[in-house]
């Protein structure tokens, strides 16, 4: 069925999920201000997730800063290369996205380059979509936010289009506290900002949105996953950019090389397993390869899992390999040590590159400091000591200008004990907009006939876990009603109390945001002690005892059925 993308943002506006922000002053095109449930999916979504990543795969989480200075993203390469092409009217003005005008005019137009796509806009005779006005030859646009940091010799900061960037350069930090072992992981939770050229589909593309990111450094030729065997058999939908699309094990992809390694394979798996978790349509499901021509700057390979939704197949997480793109970035331009150590067996005697500190020329110019810069340099990387008339050491908290006369890199035999490598990244990005929009999206039905919305929200992520009402607001009930309310809230479920208007209609607001039961206090509780729990999904009513309340929203809540609420 056709979901059109309107009518979910509608009972979004109209319930309190989302409302389109600084309304009242005309609205700013890709910006959402999340209301109470908004909010409440949004961080029952991304708990959920930390639940995965941090509890049980032992990811670290961190949380740096929104705004980074220059040099960052110098290193990452996002200053550089970070753009999207876009067309203006020559009429009125509007600015579009060049690809996204010629999807129906080509299989894949992310593929395509300036030139590439302005041919194919031409000469399909593509025109300005509100005036029918000439479009501009398409033209680069780097997305990332620009602002000063500080007064007077203020210096250029940006706000980051990725969480990534925050934990490549934080690597020591991360290995040193993974006791300096690998595979090691570490996650962020947070916002993130792209200047997006035409932002026109709601949640989907926004200026400003939520990122869930995982970096994980893995040794280089570690192709294997300790917890693989345990998901082999799991069956992921692929589609190929060699053009096949098919449904296969994790552990023939791999076999038959569709999917690069078993790490991939792991995460593009858990990626699976979280998006159902979190209420997703496993037939709308699929992960799509990027074109060698399609993917970003620091990738080698990447799948993204895809979802069907009013807007057609939307990417909602991109699983991909960086390599050691991005450490060996930061390792360039900062000068840090962003390596890992690999010990040998047994040590070695092998020729290789070293540094060697010419104690008589450094002597001279250092004196007391010589031996604390020069073990500082001997630490550096190679890569950062060649061909430089002088480099920047730090030692003892300050920053000496190290001429090059002082060293030499030069081939030498020496016993190793191990060697210094630059980790590879497997990056699993996700964006929790998109996994919101998707949830509800795939969770909204309509009843032909009486236009009744039951939101099919997983418990897990809906922002009530139930609706509490006394029957009538009066003769005791109420009080009753609020004892549970207040036992719900202390067993830290969010719970939404409701006395007015007809049990019908307070069925129906509850139905309408998703939230899986309903306890009523009828006259009967005063009798017997027992209320009713209603199910969401089958509007059906079962009689518990009040005192097991809790336990049975818990029940229900994790998806277990009315069937579960027997004997309570
Ligand atoms: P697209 O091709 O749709 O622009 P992308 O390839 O640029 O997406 P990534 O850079 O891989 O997306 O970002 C990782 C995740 O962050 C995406 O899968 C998506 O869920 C989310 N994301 C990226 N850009 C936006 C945006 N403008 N608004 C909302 N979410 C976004
Ligand atoms: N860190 C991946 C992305 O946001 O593009």
């Amino acid at each position: 069925m056709f979901m059109d993308p309107q009518e979910i943002l509608s009972l979004c506006k109209r319930r309190g999920f989302l409302w389109p922000s600084f309304d009242i002053y005309g609205g700013m095109a890709g910006m959402y201000d999340f209301g109470p449930l908004g909010v409440a999916l949004k961080n029952n979504i991304e708990n959920h997730w930390r639940r995965l990543y941090v509890l049980q795969e032992g990811f670290m989480e961190l949380s740096c800063p929104l705004v980074s200075p220059e040099p960052v993203f110098k290193a990452s390469g996002h200053l550089d290369t970070f753009s999207d092409m876009y067309v203006e009217c020559t009429k009125c003005g509007e600015t579009y996205r060049a690809d996204h005008l010629a999807k129906d005019l080509h299989e894949n137009p992310a593929t395509l380059d300036e030139v590439q796509l302005g041919k194919l806009l031409r000469e399909n005779g593509v025109k300005c979509l509100s005036c029918k006005g000439d479009l501009t030859e398409p033209k680069r646009f780097n997305l990332m936010f620009k602002t000063m940091v500080g007064a007077g010799k203020a210096k250029p900061g940006y706000l980051r289009p990725e969480t990534a960037q925050g934990m490549f350069v934080n690597f020591q930090q991360v290995y040193r506290l993974g006791r300096e072992k690998l595979p090691v992981g570490a996650v962020q939770v947070g916002t993130s900002f792209r200047n997006e050229i035409s932002p026109r589909q709601g949640l989907i593309r926004l200026r400003e949105f939520h990122q869930m990111e995982a970096e994980l450094f893995v040794h280089p030729d570690d192709k294997t996953w300790p917890r693989f065997g345990a998901v082999k058999h799991e069956k992921l939908l692929l589609v190929a950019n060699s053009g096949e699309t098919k449904e296969i094990t994790l552990e023939q992809a791999v076999n038959d090389k569709v999917i690069v390694n078993e790490v991939l394979a792991y995460f593009m798996w858990l990626t699976y397993r979280f998006v159902l978790d979190v209420g997703l349509d496993p037939k709308k499901m699929r992960f799509r390869q990027h074109e060698k021509t399609e993917m970003a700057h620091y990738a080698s390979d990447c799948w993204d899992l895809e979802a069907e939704l009013g807007y057609g197949w939307v990417e909602l997480v991109g699983v991909a390999d960086r390599g050691c793109y991005d450490l060996s970035a930061h390792i360039k331009h900062s000068d840090a040590d962003l390596t890992a150590f690999e010990k040998f067996d047994e040590p070695k005697e092998v020729e290789q590159e070293g540094v060697k500190v010419k104690f008589d020329v450094m002597g001279k110019m250092f004196k007391g400091d010589t031996k604390i810069v020069a073990e500082a340099l001997s630490k550096m990387p190679l890569e950062s000591l060649k061909g430089r008339e002088s480099v920047p050491v730090q030692a003892g908290g300050r920053t000496h200008d190290v001429p090059a006369e002082c060293f030499e890199v030069a081939m030498r035999k020496e016993k190793v004990t191990g060697r210094k490598f630059v980790p590879h990244v497997i990056e699993p990005a996700y964006g929790v907009d998109r996994i919101a929009y998707a949830a509800l999206e795939h969770a909204y039905s309509k009843s032909e006939k009486e236009d009744y919305i039951t939101l099919r929200l997983k418990g897990l992520v809906a922002p009530f876990k139930a609706g509490v009402f006394p029957l009538m607001a009066k003769d005791g009930l109420d009080g009753i009603a609020s004892e549970i309310h207040a036992s719900l809230s202390s067993a830290g479920m969010h719970t939404y109390y409701d006395d007015a208007g007809s049990i019908g209609r307070r069925y129906a607001r509850m139905d309408e945001v998703g939230t899986p039961c309903c306890i009523t206090v009828d006259y009967q509780t005063k009798d017997d002690g027992t209320v009713t729990v209603r199910d969401r999904d089958s509007s059906e009513q079962r009689r518990i005892k009040k005192e097991n309340v809790v336990l049975a929203v818990t029940r229900l809540v994790s998806g277990a059925g009315l069937k579960a609420l027997e004997g309570l």
